[in-house]
């Protein structure tokens, strides 16, 4: 499954962070079902480097903006991270399953479309100045 306009918040940064890692979950995706594990799971090790950046830019965004729902969001990010922690170490010792990969994909497109939407929103209901970085 590819990103799709449906799925932009309106936050360039952050519109620009989830294409990347569909790319990474589709790159994934391919090599799972090639049963190239090798690159699989070179792919997998990316996909929580990226993600672990993309959460931090966006945890940074929410204390920035003051979102009241931020520790809850936080809590969803590291769900997600669990369970992508977890799938890295089944893939030691067995094949990384295309239907996981899928589950965890529609995990994303859930958060994106109802949780990042609601933070952008907020943002976006922010006077321009606010959403500024901090100096
Ligand atoms: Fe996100
Ligand atoms: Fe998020």
């Amino acid at each position: 499954m590819k990103w799709s306009p449906e799925y932009a918040t309106g936050v360039p940064e952050i519109d620009e962070q989830h294409q990347s890692l569909f790319e990474w979950f589709d790159q994934l995706d391919h090599a799972a079902a090639d049963h190239r594990m090798m690159t699989a799971t070179y792919t997998l090790t990316r996909l929580m480097q990226y993600t672990r950046v993309h959460f931090a830019a966006e945890e940074a965004l929410m204390t920035r903006i003051a979102y009241p729902e931020r520790e809850a969001h936080r809590a969803e990010h590291e769900t997600f991270r669990l369970r992508l922690r977890e799938l890295q170490t089944a893939a030691m010792t067995q094949d990384i399953a295309v239907a996981t990969i899928s589950l965890l994909r529609d995990w994303l497109i859930k958060h994106i479309t109802i949780s990042d939407m609601k933070y952008a929103a907020f943002s976006k209901s922010l006077t321009p100045k606010a959403t500024k970085p901090a100096r």
